[in-house]
């Protein structure tokens, strides 16, 4: 075993260069391991720092998650305070009080009732102040609006991608929430299959996604923009491969994009050529028993398509929407996406080209 670490740290030492002289080595690789420490702890830092990064919790972009991030900095600073405090003391107590000699063992005393008191009360006190706060925080972002003022969407988790429901517009969409700036949006979160976590991290915290019952969850954003989120929850195979978007509008920019998805689609009888063949096989082939495209299927085991156009991404938004990644997917969904329940239908070249064609008029 000795041996064994022995051995790597010689290995270790000749990838860095270690001088001959076994004194100066040590101090070599010593230094090196520091300032490969320091150099690390440096990187997580900027990496904490930077505001680009898509799903970062301390950049709270909403008053939900602004309400959550207020709670965490100061909880943050009394920890962190606490943190140093214990672990100075614990410094000074073991260089102070070391054993120094071989009779030298430490004084039995009966201990201290003022200090003990003291450490008592006061982690009870804080733990009160901060308990009394979250709990504030905790009934302020269930608060649920009231239905005239905010705008209802109906979240449920499938394996793997997100159904989103609007009620009061008749829209259903997949994977890309689309929300107004500066309304508050009541989520209704439900699953039909297995529990997932529904979690947008710069909009509001996470919420299980549990099936046989409704969670309620309120998301608001402040500015337009993307925000990105994730399933937070295992729920099987492609549980990584599960994200989401939350997009919000300026609210004209909203009204637009719910006039686009409320248009009636297009029929598929008066399609021509390629487009024609494609609807054909989207029957032929079953594609309709698990997809609605209104007017033409029916089917609900995966994301309704009748306005697929007007979304960005797709399957669970692992992948860009365009025509390549289409081609890739429809070949062999399973390989694209582990575990995918849409089964390799073995088509071909040319009846991928013609279900392109047809997707493409879902606008
Ligand atoms: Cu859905 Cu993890």
């Amino acid at each position: 075993m000795k041996l064994a670490r022995l051995g790597r740290m010689r290995n270790a030492d000749a990838l860095l260069g270690a001088p001959d002289d076994p004194e100066e080595a040590t101090l070599t690789t010593g230094k090196t391991r520091f300032s490969a420490l320091v150099g690390s702890l440096a990187l997580l830092g900027t990496a904490c720092g930077r505001e680009e990064l898509p799903q970062n919790t301390l950049d709270p972009q909403g008053p939900v998650a602004r309400k959550l991030d207020d709670l965490v900095d100061p909880v943050f600073v009394i920890a962190g305070v606490i943190f140093v405090l214990v672990n100075v003391l614990v410094l000074v107590a073991v260089i102070k009080f070391r054993r120094r000699s071989e009779d030298d063992s430490p004084k039995q005393v009966h201990g201290n009732s003022k200090l003990e008191l003291g450490w008592t009360i006061a982690p009870a006190v804080i733990l009160g102040v901060i308990g009394i706060g979250t709990l504030g925080v905790i009934f302020d972002i269930n608060e649920r609006p009231a239905a005239a003022e905010s705008l209802q969407v109906t979240v449920v988790g499938h394996q793997w991608w997100w159904e989103f429901d609007y009620p009061d517009h008749g829209i259903t969409t997949a994977n890309e929430l689309h929300i107004p700036v500066g309304t508050k949006v009541d989520l209704a979160l439900e699953s039909v299959d297995v529990i997932h976590s529904f979690w947008p991290p710069k909009l509001a915290g996470k919420l299980d996604v549990i099936p046989g019952r409704t969670n309620r969850m309120v998301v608001e954003a402040e500015k337009p923009g993307t925000y990105f989120g994730q399933c937070a929850e295992f729920c099987g195979l492609s549980h990584a491969n599960m994200y989401l978007r939350v997009i919000a509008h300026a609210p004209a920019d909203f009204e637009k994009w719910v006039a686009a998805n409320t248009e009636a689609p297009t029929e598929a009888s008066s399609l021509r050529g390629d487009a024609a063949g494609g609807a054909a096989l989207f029957r032929s082939k079953g594609c309709s028993g698990c997809h609605t495209v209104e007017g033409y299927s029916a089917g609900t085991l995966g994301p309704n398509l009748t306005h697929l156009q007007q979304r960005s991404v797709f399957a669970g938004a692992m992948f860009d929407l365009d025509d390549r990644n289409l081609r890739k997917w429809l070949r062999d969904p399973p390989a694209e996406k582990p575990g995918s329940l849409m089964p390799n239908l073995d088509l071909t070249e040319d009846e991928i080209t013609k279900l392109i064609a047809y997707l493409d008029t879902l606008q």
